[in-house]
This record gives C-alpha cells, structure tokens and sequence, in this order.
C-alpha cells in the first residue's frame, strides 16, 4: 500500500502483501475455528468445543503478533474482511479434514513467505516467521492424529465420547512435551 510513509518502510512491497495475507489468513482460522467450537457444542462434543475455543484464541493472537510486527517495521496493516465461514459441518470428521487442510495451508503460505524474505535479503522477517512455522508441525500433528482416532473409533454410539475426551488429551499431550523440552 503505497502512502507518504512508505520511504520509510523497513518492510519491502511484496513481503509486506505476504505479512498481510498471512495476517488474513490467520484471522479466518481463528473465526473458522470459533464455528468449530459452536458447531462441536451442539453436536455433543463438549471438550473439544473447548479444543477449538483454545485454537481460536491462538489464532487470533497470532493474527495481533502479525499486524504488530508490520506496523513496527513502518508498514501498513491491513484489517482483514472475514468472509465465507462455514457454520455447519457434516461430521466431526469433516471438521478435523478442514483443520487439517487449513494448517497445511496456513504452512505453504509461511513457507512462500520465508522464501521471499530469503529472496529480498529480509532476514529480520525470516526470524520472525520461525516461532510461527515451527508451530505448524504440532497443529498439523494434532490434526492429524485425530483424524486417525476418528477413522479407527468411528463416530456413532459410545466412540464419540472416547473420542472427545481425547483430542484434549492430544493436544495437552503436546503442551507437555513443550514444557520438557
Ligand atoms: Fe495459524
């Protein structure tokens, strides 16, 4: 977005798009992720409403951390138009192919963006992105574990409830680890 201000930028033009489209991108996640949540209340899976509660307020703040950091390199943030959020869902196991989905994205949009700040010598944005792609890899692990857990249990009669307690027991399985390290 070129302005007055925009000679005293640090950010260059098209890593400062990317910033912003990645700054979208996680501001739909977190508003997709709150749809989750309602939608997972509803059909009975209370604690992984709360799984979703959680992701969506992480989501969000990854979402303030990206317009925070392009409004300090002197760049414009752009608020992001949240459109197409999908409130119904066929199966929990639909939800989680979407979570899955959207990680994997979220990681190739991260990834085309580190490739850019290598290409234009931005090594500040480069460290900056590293927190939020190494998150990825847990986010796309939990995903994908409870996918598998959906496939083997099955989500009709008595597996639903087995299931729901333990995508929080996934994701906290992680947490741990986390701490250890
Ligand atoms: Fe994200």
């Amino acid at each position: 977005m070129a302005t007055t201000l925009s000679k005293y930028s640090s950010l260059v033009e098209p890593v400062e798009i990317l910033l912003n489209e990645q700054l979208s991108l996680e501001a739909h996640s977190s508003s997709l992720y709150v749809a989750m949540s309602i939608w997972c209340k509803a059909h009975g899976y209370e604690m992984t409403a709360d799984f979703f509660s959680f992701q969506a307020e992480e989501e969000r703040s990854q979402a303030r951390k990206l317009l925070e950091y392009i409004r300090k390199r002197g760049g414009f943030p752009e608020i992001p138009e949240l459109t197409e959020i999908h409130l119904s869902f066929n199966s929990l196991h639909r939800v989680f192919e979407q979570v899955i989905e959207t990680e994997m994205h979220a990681t190739f949009q991260l990834n085309s963006l580190a490739t850019e700040c290598i290409k234009v010598n931005d090594y500040v944005t480069f460290q900056f992105l590293q927190p939020l792609l190494y998150g990825q890899v847990d986010k796309e692990h939990v995903a994908r574990r409870v996918l598998e857990l959906i496939i083997k249990v099955g989500e009709s009669g008595p597996g639903r409830m087995q299931i729901d307690s333990q995508v929080l027991e996934i994701s906290w399985g992680l947490d741990l680890v986390k701490q250890g390290r």
